[in-house]
């Protein structure tokens, strides 16, 4: 077993020791290893904390061990011959502390310095992420944000691996709000036959025929109609559908544009021709029922069935994304699915992959899928964040808003002679922080919760946002800009680490390849910016504490910086964010 990346060193390491000192404690017990990083540096860099499970497994049998402690003793005078830890001591009860030898934080930085930054090999999987997704007809809002957003992120953490990832825009372009947009569409532009109208508000377009569905009883059926006209695909309602889905996309774009987030629109409308087929294959397991009418399935997991046709006959929400979960797994061969959107529809998705394995559209030992339901973004009431008015809060006024403020905050800057930035690049640095500060505040929360929304918060040169890191990477392009030496032609071995907090900055960096890691396996995307944060805090200290231009450790110090920002620059590139050298 071995790994590329630290943790898993340290694991075989502590895994060998562990062996030796009590061998198969671990496999006969159903023991897992249990290998972190320290919470406070004092005591090491990394700590084992087995001694206290394997004194429990072992109390009672013939040579037990005394107490935990024992068990640690044992496991680190155990501990093979290696160059990596050093100073193994027992604290507590029984944890092993274990500290990084200063040459091997050397060597893997001096690597890291010559190579690169690269994540730790794996076997290239064909992912989808389907995320963003905003409906036709209606504003993308704070909701869409963060699943843009977070999607965006994770895309850009796993193309970085060298995955090849689908970025698939399921745009809400097929549901029953079609019949009444096409209808109210004709009714107030009457010639819409000869000239398309050109609308610009069409939210204003969908509220108008919202309140027509929902007040008047003919409009209300003859949307319907409307809707399985043009499922059925008539003519006439495919060309009023096609401009609004038009003018829709054009706004989504814009957006998309400005967050510089790529993606590939594959609707709901996209599925609606296999969807006849998978209805076909599903019955000929014998999986659906007959519910007054209509077609569902039941789960063994959920209470409430996955509605497959209506009694209509009209197809559901439920209906394209099995069709979809079908064409994703089979047509596109994907290996893994990965979905973003808020938390209420957790239980559509846990239902559609139940369903999923029940057919054996899914396979679980070879395909992966997730669902990501985000919580909501709230004010600082805790209630839904709303503009004054009670609107949703529109994406493109929350970004002009952000740009806005750090504008401000970078003009008073020069104002106080802070920076020298130059007045004319103040507007192109401020829509990048600005911008940068909206998707961090969104990606440093873990995407499952709801969180409050501040402007605030957000552009504050202190604590975890996107201004201060970014200040702290600007910072150091600084001193190397400063410095005057041509960094393409100092030698990596110079590199010497001795003071405590280059060592500590150091330590940081190297876990670039863990944090990768586990964010695969567990999708939260907020710990590359808990990391940015730990890695910043330690650039802080460095840069306090240590003197870098005109001493004797100087193009040491340099390297470390160097380093520093290839690995925050790598996080950045990963988040979308793209960071200045001069703030
Ligand atoms: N359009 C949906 C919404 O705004 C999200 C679609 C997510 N993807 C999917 N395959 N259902 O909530």
């Amino acid at each position: 077993k071995t790994f590329d990346h630290l943790q898993g060193i340290i694991e075989n390491l502590f895994d060998e020791a562990i062996h030796k000192a009590f061998p198969g404690v671990l496999a006969q017990y159903n023991i897992a290893l249990d290998v972190a990083r320290t919470r406070t540096q004092k005591f090491g860099d990394y700590q084992c904390n087995n001694a206290m499970n394997i004194f429990t497994a072992l109390k009672g049998t013939s040579g037990a061990p005394s107490s935990p402690r024992d068990v640690a003793t044992a496991i680190l005078a155990a501990m093979p011959e290696n160059n990596v830890i050093e100073n193994l001591s027992v604290a507590g009860p029984g944890f092993i502390n274990a500290f990084l030898k200063k040459e091997f934080i050397g060597t893997r930085l001096e690597t890291l310095l010559q190579k690169g930054v690269h994540a730790a090999p794996s076997k290239k999987m064909k992912i989808v992420i389907d995320f963003s997704s905003p409906n036709i007809a209606k504003d993308m809002h704070v909701g869409h944000l963060r699943s843009t957003i977070i999607g965006d992120a994770m895309c850009r953490i796993l193309e970085f691996q060298g995955h090849e990832v689908m970025r698939i825009n399921h745009v809400g372009d097929w549901g029953t709000q079609f019949g009444m947009l096409i209808c109210h569409l004709m009714d107030v532009f009457p010639n819409w036959q000869e000239v398309m109208p050109d609308i610009t508000d069409l939210t204003q377009l969908y509220k108008n025929a919202k309140q027509r569905f929902d007040e008047d009883e003919a409009f209300h059926k003859r949307s319907k109609d409307q809707v399985v006209l043009l499922q059925s695909g008539d003519e006439q309602s495919r060309k009023v559908w096609n401009t609004l889905c038009d003018i829709s996309r054009k706004e989504f774009q814009k957006v998309y544009d400005r967050l510089g987030v790529s993606l590939y629109e594959m609707g709901e409308s996209f599925y609606n021709p296999i969807i006849p087929k998978v209805i076909k294959m599903l019955e000929d397991q014998k999986i659906t029922e007959d519910s007054n009418g209509a077609k569902v399935i039941f789960t063994s997991k959920y209470k409430q069935p996955f509605m497959l046709v209506k009694s209509d006959g009209s197809y559901l929400y439920d209906t394209t994304d099995i069709a979809a979960l079908w064409y994703r797994l089979n047509e596109m061969k994907a290996d893994w699915i990965i979905i973003y959107t808020d938390y209420t529809q957790q239980d559509h998705f846990g239902l559609l992959f139940e369903v999923g394995k029940m057919s054996k559209i899914l396979d679980p030992s070879k395909h992966r899928v997730n669902h990501i339901g985000f919580g909501t973004v709230n004010d600082e009431s805790g209630k839904r964040f709303k503009t004054r008015s009670g609107e949703t809060v529109r994406l493109v006024d929350l970004l002009d808003e952000a740009k806005a403020r750090m504008k401000e905050q970078l003009t008073s800057r020069i104002a106080s002679g802070q920076t020298s930035l130059p007045a004319s690049e103040v507007d192109a640095a401020a829509e990048r922080i600005g911008y940068g500060a909206v998707k961090y505040f969104d990606l440093s929360q873990s995407p499952t919760t709801s969180y409050e929304f501040s402007y605030d918060k957000m552009l504050s040169t202190t604590g975890n946002t996107a201004v201060y890191l970014l200040f702290a990477y600007a910072r150091l392009s600084s001193i190397i800009r400063k410095s005057g030496v041509d960094m393409k032609t100092l030698d990596t071995k110079v590199l010497k680490l001795a003071d405590p907090h280059e060592v500590a900055l150091a330590v940081e960096l190297l876990q670039f390849q863990d944090i990768i890691c586990f964010i695969n396996k567990d999708l939260a995307s907020n710990r590359l910016c808990a990391y940015l944060y730990n890695i910043a805090e330690k650039v802080q200290l460095f840069v306090t504490k240590c003197r870098v231009i005109g001493v004797p450790e100087q193009n040491s110090r340099l390297l470390l910086c160097q380093a520093t920002l290839k690995v925050m620059q790598t996080c950045f590139q990963m988040l979308g964010i793209d960071p200045l050298d001069q703030i």
